[in-house]
């Protein structure tokens, strides 16, 4: 029997997954992969000045972690630039933000072909690969070209948008194409999945029959929603662990009373961090009443800093939180703590648990594995109200939350009011619903679905 072999641009080995800060994507695949005990291979995150092909090899609990490292200029062409500047903003609605240039076209043909070749070695007969997201789309098609046969999957993390959207991009067809080269490929919703079937039967006619068959550009490939979710056991573990108690003390302590109003995300546009502050600006204006009552605590770490965007909404919410504390903080009261460094996943757990709402209110996201986080850490005797956006790919399966369009600030501040105020028993119905989902719909089933289908294939 082969062995699975997971391969993605960020790469997170399984012994430090208790502590990482790393996003959703490099969390969830350290938790697939333990099982598996297979091969992740993926970019070491570093630039060497001239690109050797090297590669270090190492086994980390069980997995085999293989990294390769990049040149400068695939750092800014491929990851900075076509992943980051290009894909990233128009995947997530942000054409105004999008990039378009033929060198990171270039820079991303390049360094998926670099995978390959590195990868080509690594592949034995009856491996399974599966490839993880946007930045690694024509993977498929370069090993391919190199003669594998073997079975290779896709999933993708971030949404897939509406035809409308993606026919913006210079050369949609070929991105498209490049799909083709997989057996199965898998999307965080059913909606992400109608985009692409969409796409594909009004721009290149393809026949779509039962089971998910889409045929195209004479290939074939299945195409199906495999929702993602946290690793929940492993998470209950964590929420045990002596930090996130010590955490979650210290936080009921600093709050003082105070109901804690909590965000956790990357410093990213696509999270609604400026429209949240815009809402909590709201509830703090029409509710004089709450002042002194609770605070918001919005945790958003540093990402992608090389990137334009990013730098320019790190100085917009630095405006913005000082805007908010300036006009409404007392002596003796902070409104909204504004934190941008990392904190480790079992202090989160504890940081979580002594929430009273969870605000997951991006303006898009694949999926969002923080709302699930933080209903996986609630006391059930106490639990808090997740507001969630409908936006998040999440929003599908956590109908018990309260749903809110993020681009009104009145809705949510409106949310954030009804959240505060919910009686116990409402609180612990929803809880319970959510949490059920959260812990039957784990990283192992969506990882167990897609590997079968990708066999069946
Ligand atoms: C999202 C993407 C992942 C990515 C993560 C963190 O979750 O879907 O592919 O790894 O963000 O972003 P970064 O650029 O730091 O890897």
């Amino acid at each position: 029997m082969g062995r699975l072999i997971v391969v993605s641009n960020r790469v997170n080995p399984p012994a430090d997954s208790g502590v990482g800060t790393a996003g959703g994507l490099a969390m969830a695949l350290a938790a697939a992969l333990r099982e598996d005990k297979g091969l992740w291979f993926g970019w070491s995150g570093q630039t060497v000045e001239t690109y050797t092909g090297q590669m270090s090899m190492q086994k980390v609990g069980g997995v085999t972690v293989a990294l390769l490292d990049l040149e400068e200029q695939d750092q800014s062409e491929y990851y900075n630039g076509y992943a980051n500047r290009t894909l990233w903003p128009l995947f997530h609605y942000r054409t105004d933000l999008v990039a378009y240039e033929r060198s990171f076209d270039e820079g991303y043909t390049r360094v998926n072909t670099r995978f390959a070749e590195t990868l080509l070695p690594l592949i034995g007969p009856d491996d399974l690969i599966w490839v993880q997201d946007y930045h690694l789309i024509p993977l498929a098609r370069e090993l391919r070209k190199r003669g594998v046969t073997n079975r290779i999957g896709f999933f993708l993390h971030i949404p897939w948008p509406a035809r409308s959207i993606l026919s913006t991009l210079p050369r949609h067809g070929e991105l498209v194409e490049a799909l083709f080269s997989y057996d199965q490929i898998g999307f965080q919703t059913e909606d992400d999945c109608e985009n692409f079937v969409d796409y594909a039967v009004h721009d290149v006619q393809a026949v779509v029959s039962d089971g998910g068959l889409v045929e195209a550009y004479g290939k074939k490939v299945r195409a199906k929603a495999f929702p993602i979710g946290i690793d929940a056991e492993d998470f209950a573990e964590t929420l045990k662990s002596d930090t996130a108690e010590a955490f979650r003390k210290l936080m009921v302590k600093s709050q003082a009373g105070r109901k804690m109003v909590l965000g956790v995300d990357r410093l990213d546009y696509s999270k609604g961090l400026e429209e949240r502050f815009a809402a909590y600006e709201t509830l703090l204006a029409d509710n004089p009443d709450l002042h002194e009552h609770l605070f918001m605590l919005q945790i958003a770490t540093r990402s992608r800093d090389d990137v334009d965007a990013y730098q320019d909404l790190r100085a917009r919410l630095d405006t913005i939180s000082g805007q908010i504390n300036g006009a409404y903080a007392t002596v003796d009261w902070v409104p909204l703590r504004y934190v941008n460094r990392p904190y480790r996943r079992d202090e989160l757990a504890g940081i979580y648990r002594a929430a009273h709402i969870g605000l997951v209110t991006p303006l898009r996201d694949g999926m969002n594995l923080v709302a699930k986080e933080f209903v996986a850490a609630q006391d059930p005797a106490n639990p808090g109200v997740l507001v969630l956006s409908q936006f998040a790919g999440a929003a599908e399966h956590m109908k018990e939350a309260l749903i809110v369009n993020p681009l009104s600030r009145e809705d949510m501040s409106e949310a954030i009011k009804k959240g505060l105020a919910m009686p116990l028993k409402e609180r612990k119905a929803r809880w319970e619903a959510l949490y059920d989902n959260v812990r039957t719909h784990d990283v192992g089933r969506w990882r167990d679905q897609f590997v079968a289908c990708l066999k069946a294939a």
